[in-house]
This record gives structure tokens, C-alpha cells and sequence, in this order.
């Protein structure tokens, strides 16, 4: 089974609006990492809107097409139970930060689907280890910088532990040692079988993924192996991208 499958995508926010995203068509393996690439206004945020059920289920909109996360046909099912499958650190992470303390925004998710208190311990002192935000747990999350609130933002999503994770721009608001914890996080994630897709505007922040996507005015217009599309300098020097 694919990580995710999405067939024949066309999505626009408004039924007589324009169409943001433009027969989509796409595959990723079970614990790849996918970079997302493309200019500003592309339609990279509402691809992972698609990913994660967000569209349909809370944006509405024009809708044609499939995406399935994990087999799971995003229509077919709740924002909620899709949660399990995928999860998603938002652009702007202030969105999703609402706890008085970090580890109680980590404990959150997994507190809510009702897991049992030792695990969650266990998984929220995981994350916090993973991601090497000890310092950060008794903070107030609003209070933390933009770089410290995606983290945390990206830890309450593990905590729950999807196997698909849609990150969005999440390494571009951190300075260069929280891009490195967040690669090597993301790299241990990779070994673990964790599928990941995650949109950047800086290609050598995203180097490192196995695949890169990109997109442009809502079409996606190249999905190659990440050296293949390295080497091809015609491309970068028509795509405006760097
Ligand atoms: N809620 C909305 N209602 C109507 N149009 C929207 C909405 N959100 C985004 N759009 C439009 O959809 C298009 C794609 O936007 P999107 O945010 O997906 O782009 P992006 O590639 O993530 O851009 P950026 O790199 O700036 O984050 C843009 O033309 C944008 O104006
Ligand atoms: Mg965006």
C-alpha cells in the first residue's frame, strides 16, 4: 500500500473561484521523504490542506479527485481519525498552540484519544528528547520565538505518532542549529519507517529528502529522485526557485 496516493486533484476554495491546484496526480512509498518545492502562492499549503483533510472537511471548496493517506480516502473519513494516519505542523504554528505549558501542548493529542498516562509520559519525553527541547518544557508556548513554536508544533504532531507526517515550512523560521536538530529528527524519523513530506522554499535545507516535488501555479511540474533533479541546471535556471 502507498503512504499516500492522490488521483486526478483539482481544488479551488471558492466553487466559481479559481483553480489552486491542477490535476495533481502522485505516489509516495511508505517511509520516504518527500520535498515540496515551488514559488510563493503555487498552492504548497493547500496540497497539505488535501493531505491531511483539512480540504474537504473544514476549508470546503471545489473538490475533484482522490487522496488516499495510508489507503484511507481522505473523504471517507474524519479530520479527526485522519489524525492518526497524518500529521501536520502548520505554516503558522500559532494555529495550533493553545496549552498553558509545552508538555502540556505535547500531551494534548494523545491525552484526548484517551491513551493510557504511562504511554503518554513515554511519548511526550520522547518527542521532547527527540527534538532536544527539555529547556522548552515548562515554557508558555505562545512566548517561545517563531523557530521554538514550530518545534513544539512538530512535537505535539509526533506524540501522536501517524506514520505520515505533512510538514509546512517548518525548518524556514529556525536558525541553523534548530535546522539541524529538525534534519537529524526528521532523518531518524526517515529510519523508522516515518513517511514525510515537507514543503521548503530552501532547496538545501531539503537536500537531503529522497524525492523532490515541485510545483508551479498549481501544477505539479517535476517529481524526481532528489539527484536526478539536482543535475538538471536547465531546470533550476528556468524555475525562478534559487
Ligand atoms: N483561504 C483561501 N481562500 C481563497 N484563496 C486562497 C486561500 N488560501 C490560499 N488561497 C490562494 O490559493 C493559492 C495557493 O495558496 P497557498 O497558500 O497554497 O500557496 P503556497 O505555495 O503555500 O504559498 P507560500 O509559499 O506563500 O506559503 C494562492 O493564490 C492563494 O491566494
Ligand atoms: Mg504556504
Amino acid at each position: 500500500m502507498k503512504a499516500v496516493e492522490v488521483r486526478g486533484l483539482n481544488y479551488g476554495y471558492h466553487v466559481d473561484g479559481p483553480t489552486v491546484l491542477k490535476n495533481i496526480n502522485f505516489q509516495v512509498n511508505p517511509g520516504e521523504m518527500i520535498g515540496v518545492m515551488g514559488l510563493s502562492g503555487c498552492g504548497k499549503s493547500t496540497l497539505c490542506y488535501c493531505l491531511t483533510g483539512i480540504i474537504p472537511h473544514s476549508r470546503g471548496g471545489r473538490l475533484e479527485g482522490e487522496v488516499l493517506v495510508n489507503g484511507k480516502n481522505t473523504r471517507e473519513h474524519t479530520i479527526a481519525r485522519l489524525a492518526l494516519e497524518v500529521g501536520m505542523v502548520f505554516q503558522n504554528p500559532d494555529t495550533q498552540l493553545f496549552s498553558p505549558t509545552v508538555e502540556d501542548e505535547i500531551a494534548f493529542a494523545p491525552e484526548n484519544m484517551c491513551l493510557p498516562p504511562d504511554h503518554i509520559q513515554e511519548r511526550v519525553d520522547y518527542v521532547i528528547d527527540l527534538l532536544g527541547i527539555d529547556a522548552l518544557r515548562e515554557a508558555n508556548p505562545y512566548q517561545l520565538s517563531g523557530g521554538e513554536k514550530h518545534l513544539v508544533a512538530l512535537a505535539s504532531v509526533l506524540a501522536l505518532n501517524p506514520p505520515v507526517l505533512v510538514l509546512d515550512e517548518v525548518m524556514s523560521q529556525l536558525d541553523k542549529t534548530g535546522r539541524e536538530k529538525v534534519a537529524a529528527a526528521l532523518q531518524k524519523l526517515r529510519h523508522q519507517g516515518k513517511t514525510i513530506i515537507a514543503v521548503e522554499h530552501d532547496l538545501e535545507t531539503i537536500a537531503f529528502a529522497d524525492r523532490l516535488m515541485v510545483i508551479d501555479h498549481g501544477e505539479l511540474v517535476r517529481f524526481d529522485r532528489t539527484e536526478i533533479l539536482l543535475a538538471d541546471r536547465d531546470f533550476w535556471a528556468a524555475s525562478q526557485l534559487i
